[in-house]
């Protein structure tokens, strides 16, 4: 197959999703990854976070955000004001892409390639129709690829409220088109784009890189209704 839609059960709730994601072979990255890891959240979250993949911590407790990304995002949160209660966290791929590193010992993130983030997105939208959020973050250039298409830069679209193109044309240049537009036949959820928080672990500004996440997050938490 060649992409994960055969795996995505109809009118299934979230439990019903993460247990057939289980299974999915929409793509080679389950064959060397532990296990699926699958977003995690309450149905009724109002915030819908996409991060890229799960990292080394994420792929063996099979928990997204779990390791030291999702300590610094946990943290960011709740100092933006996003009860986490409200938030589901996700990935836009959800099987760890590695490579493997001194002798064998270290596993090391990789950005996962286009024709990946288009196999798996059937997962993430139906995570999305489940949710139906009234916002979604996207953490970093991969989700916001994943979501918005191609043409997406964190650098020039994090921060303020863009409108969420209709699902049909999520992570296309459509999509893309239609939140450089802000075009009005777009659906009620929005979308805020900030950095991803592994990116904020390796800078060499930290603190300032961390409050700007912080900020981008406020944008969120204050457009909930
Ligand atoms: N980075 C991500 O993008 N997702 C995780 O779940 C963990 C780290
Ligand atoms: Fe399926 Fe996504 Fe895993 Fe690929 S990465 S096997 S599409 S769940």
């Amino acid at each position: 197959s060649h992409d994960a839609s055969p795996y995505v059960p109809e009118h299934a709730d979230l439990a019903g999703l993460s247990r057939a994601a289980a299974g999915c072979r929409g793509c080679p990255l389950y064959a060397d990854a532990t296990q699926t890891v699958f977003g995690e959240g309450e149905p009724s979250a109002r915030v819908v976070l996409v991060g890229e993949t799960p990292g080394d911590q994420e792929d063996r407790q099979g928990r997204p955000f779990v390791g030291p990304a999702g300590r610094l995002l946990d943290r960011a949160l709740e100092e933006a004001g996003i009860a986490r209660d409200d938030a589901y966290v996700t990935n836009a791929v959800k099987h760890f892409k590695f490579t493997v590193s001194g002798g064998g010992k270290r596993r090391l993130h990789k950005t996962p390639s286009a024709r990946e983030m288009a196999a798996c997105r059937p997962w993430l939208l139906a995570e999305l129709q489940v949710i139906d959020p009234e916002v979604i973050v996207v953490l970093g250039a991969t989700a916001g690829k994943a979501l918005l298409g191609p043409d997406f830069r964190v650098t020039r679209q994090r921060g303020r409220l863009l409108p969420c193109p209709p699902p049909e044309t999520l992570g296309t240049r459509r999509a893309a088109r239609a939140v450089e537009e802000g075009d009005p036949a777009t659906a009620p959820a929005r979308i805020v784009a900030t950095v991803h928080p592994s990116a904020v672990l390796r800078s060499d500004d930290r603190e300032a890189m961390y409050a700007g996440m912080v900020e981008d997050l406020r944008v969120a938490a204050q457009a909930l209704g």
